[in-house]
């Protein structure tokens, strides 16, 4: 393996905080109206709502499936914060009838949001589906934001110019693909957790690009990012077994990606690190020129991803099959 190919330089990156960026960029959010999903004690979303808070937004919209998980998120703010508005909102996203639920009657007062950060997920679960019958990874970490979004947009289109949608993936693209072909995994028959894992972050990264392309003319940022390797809820289904076959995929260190291009993943991020990506795809102005791509460390990392989530003929193919699972259209 050559030192060329190796991408030592960018896993020298010192990882930016959320303080560090809400300091350079925060004024902007003053005043703004942000629904950020996925807001649980422990999670990173919870981290970003706290972190938000700060910047005086004058309403923050935290979701999760029970309130109990937000709970300590939501007195936290309001004890240090007691100016920005907080508002739950229960979303349960492998059901799409919640999603529409959720946007049509509950948000119903809401005319615009500035930002909207799809945070939520789940890694490598068990093979389960969901209400609708589609793969449980694909549904909750893809499917539901792609419905989310159709339904969003107006409110983030009332908003104007600089308001953002940020789409939470994972390095995990880097080892997947899309199985056009069965999507479902042929009802769990051939279902490999973590396989499935890195296809709906493959999913996550595509629908980034395409939407952030569709909206570039519209000043409404888009940008999928990784979080970087953060402590927190989502490791609860990595066993064992799992364990040791992440590790098989190590040579020396590094993994290669589906182009085999040898990778190093990247060292562990606090909360405040990882939730610092999120706050840079939304507000950060040097990277406006660049919608749509997708972010590592806080920085522009479309050079980390693979031919197969690049081909722009899988994003429109993939955003069809979108349409015919929710079963309706989404043109932008
Ligand atoms: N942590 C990392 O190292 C890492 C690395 C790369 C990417 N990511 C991505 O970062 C995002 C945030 O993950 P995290 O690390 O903060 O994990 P986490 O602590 O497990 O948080 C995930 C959140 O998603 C929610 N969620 C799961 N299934 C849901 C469903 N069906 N409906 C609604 N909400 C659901 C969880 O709710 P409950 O609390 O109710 O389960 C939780 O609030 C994920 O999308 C993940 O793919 C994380």
């Amino acid at each position: 393996m050559s030192d060329q190919q190796v991408e030592i330089p960018r896993n020298e990156v010192i990882l930016k905080k959320s303080e560090d960026v809400l300091e350079q960029y925060g004024k902007s959010l003053v005043g703004k109206t942000i629904l950020v999903t996925g807001v649980s004690n422990e999670s990173i979303a919870g981290e970003l709502a706290i972190q938000l808070a700060t910047a005086d937004p004058k309403l923050l919209i935290l979701t999760a499936r029970t309130e109990s998980r937000a709970s300590s998120i939501i007195a936290r703010i309001k004890e240090t914060k007691p100016d920005v508005a907080v508002r739950f909102l229960d979303l349960e996203l492998s059901d799409l009838s919640s999603i529409r639920k959720a946007v049509d009657t509950d948000l119903a007062d809401i005319t615009t949001i500035d930002h909207v950060v799809f945070t939520a997920g789940v890694m490598a679960c068990p093979y389960g589906v969901t209400k609708d019958g589609f793969e449980m990874q694909f549904c909750v970490n893809y499917l539901a934001n792609f419905l989310l979004t159709k339904l969003l947009l107006p409110k983030v289109q009332s908003a104007g110019p600089s308001s953002s949608m940020i789409v939470v993936a994972s390095s995990a693209v880097r080892q997947g693909v899309i199985n056009f072909d069965d999507i479902g995994y042929s009802n769990g028959s051939t279902y490999d957790s973590f396989t499935a894992y890195c296809q709906s972050n493959v999913a996550r990264v595509m629908f980034a690009k395409s939407l952030g392309n569709k909206l570039k003319h519209q000043g409404i940022r888009v940008f999928s990012i990784d979080p970087g390797s953060v402590t927190t809820g989502l490791q609860q289904h990595m066993d064992e077994d799992l364990q040791k076959k992440v590790a098989a995929m190590f040579q020396n260190g590094f993994i290669m990606d589906v182009d085999g291009r040898p990778w190093q993943p990247q060292q562990r991020a606090t909360r405040s690190q990882g939730a610092a990506n999120m706050i840079t795809g939304m507000i950060d102005p040097t990277i406006s020129d660049h919608n749509g791509a997708y972010l590592s460390k806080s920085l522009l990392a479309d050079d980390e991803l693979h031919r197969h989530v690049l081909e722009e003929e899988n994003w429109t193919r993939l955003w069809e099959l979108s349409e015919k699972l929710i079963q309706e259209p989404f043109p932008v």
